[in-house]
């Protein structure tokens, strides 16, 4: 298999060898797996081959989408997940015990920090959130039960990169896990496990699919760490379906040609709002005026499609900026051919103590904007109409 991401993210993992000469996968919907006779079945319980014999444990359509996972990822193995929330949920629930320590950088999804913070911590595991790249904390925070660590490259919503290679250098040394979630960079534009982190984790909801239709989720690590996750998942089947793994499939070979459009476009557009009198400040990793600048252009191989910015003004102007655009319609996620574009105080914070979206950095006038694969001018265009409304 050639080492070029376009090449591997058409064909790795898939077989090409079909009992009906199709170019794709077909789609293979059977929940359970049928053995020609008693020998069939001793063998594959003899390990003499591996197959799965009920979709739980797993079935072509996921394997197949699991290699190419893997393969994109740089990583020995991939499980993929119902959602990016059962990958993290699932890992965290295999490598923590009653009285383990979970490090975790604290500007994150805030369903991350939920799950944490809320039932992790009911299992009698102990949480701590640590200042982002705060390795100092970081370090003093680390004890003979921490057992991993975890943080998002780059982080929900304000696009901080962290020091990987320090992330990891400390953990190795104290002999701690580490798990970064990169939904955000996608794995044409990082892949940690070549850093040398243990696990990655992506909502495959975002990039991977890539066309805002399809919920997934997936962990990429190393045979060995996998395994027991992979045994437990086994167990709830926390699964997407055939379809879904399907679709997947199909979005991942657009990955790479989708993203460079997305890091095209996401570059040119942060450099608009940079300039424009109307914002305030804008959260764009490959923008020089970005706290973590530097660390971006050592990590990542383009900045992705998310920008995010606050106006000039209240939350009022905020939204009547948002609904004055024409392309992006509101709507929560990222990644997609479609630009979205949210008010995270709204859609995330409404009902969070304002005092917590301050200390969040969730000011009321902060804008998400999820760049999809539309024209770079005419998303620029808009985005200009839509600040001359506000003059109105
Ligand atoms: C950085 C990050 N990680 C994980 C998730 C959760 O993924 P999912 O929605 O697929 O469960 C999200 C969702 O927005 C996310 O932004």
């Amino acid at each position: 298999m050639s080492e070029n991401v376009f090449t591997k993210a058409v064909h790795a993992g898939e077989a090409h060898v079909r009992s009906d000469y199709g170019v794709v996968d077909s789609i293979q919907s059977s929940s359970a797996f049928t053995f020609a006779d008693t020998a069939a079945l001793l063998a594959m319980l003899n390990g003499e081959h591996a197959r799965d014999e009920y979709a739980r444990y797993g079935s072509p359509n996921l394997r197949s989408v699991e290699l190419k996972l893997a393969a994109l990822e740089a990583s020995e193995s991939a499980i993929i997940f119902s959602s990016g929330m059962s990958a993290l949920a699932l890992l965290f629930l295999t490598v923590l015990r009653p009285g383990d320590q979970l490090l975790y950088f604290d500007s994150c999804y805030h369903r991350t920090r939920q799950f944490c913070s809320e039932y992790l911590r009911a299992f009698g595991i102990r949480c701590t959130a640590i200042g982002t790249n705060d390795f100092e904390a970081l370090a003093e925070a680390c004890d003979d039960r921490t057992r991993l660590i975890f943080a998002e490259l780059p982080t929900n919503p304000h696009l901080t990169v962290i020091d990987l290679d320090r992330l990891v250098a400390l953990a190795k040394a104290k002999g701690i896990q580490t798990c970064i979630d990169s939904t955000l960079a996608g794995p044409t534009n990082i892949q940690p496990i070549l850093s040398g982190v243990d696990y990655v984790v992506h909502s495959a909801t975002k990039y991977l699919g890539g066309h805002n239709d399809l919920l997934a989720g997936v962990l990429c690590g190393s045979e060995a760490d996998l395994l027991p996750v992979r045994n437990l998942n086994g167990i709830l089947g926390a699964i997407p379906s055939p379809h879904t793994a399907h679709m997947l499939q199909r979005g991942l070979k657009t990955l790479p040609l989708r993203l460079a459009q997305q890091n095209k476009s996401g570059l040119a557009i942060a450099q608009f709002l940079a300039l424009h009198p109307r914002v305030q400040k804008v959260y764009y990793p490959g923008l020089e005026t970005h706290p973590t600048y530097n660390l971006a252009r050592k990590h990542l191989k383009g900045f992705g499609g998310l920008i995010s910015f606050e106006l000039k003004g209240d939350a009022q102007e905020t939204g009547r900026f948002i609904d004055a655009l024409k392309i992006p319609r509101i709507g929560p996620s990222l990644g997609g051919v479609e630009s979205l574009v949210e008010q995270p105080y709204l859609m995330s914070f409404y009902k969070t103590d304002p005092e917590v979206r301050k200390s969040l950095g969730i000011a009321d006038s902060l804008v998400r904007l999820a760049v999809g694969i539309e024209d770079t001018d005419d998303l620029i265009a808009d985005l200009t109409q839509a600040f001359r409304q506000l003059e109105n």
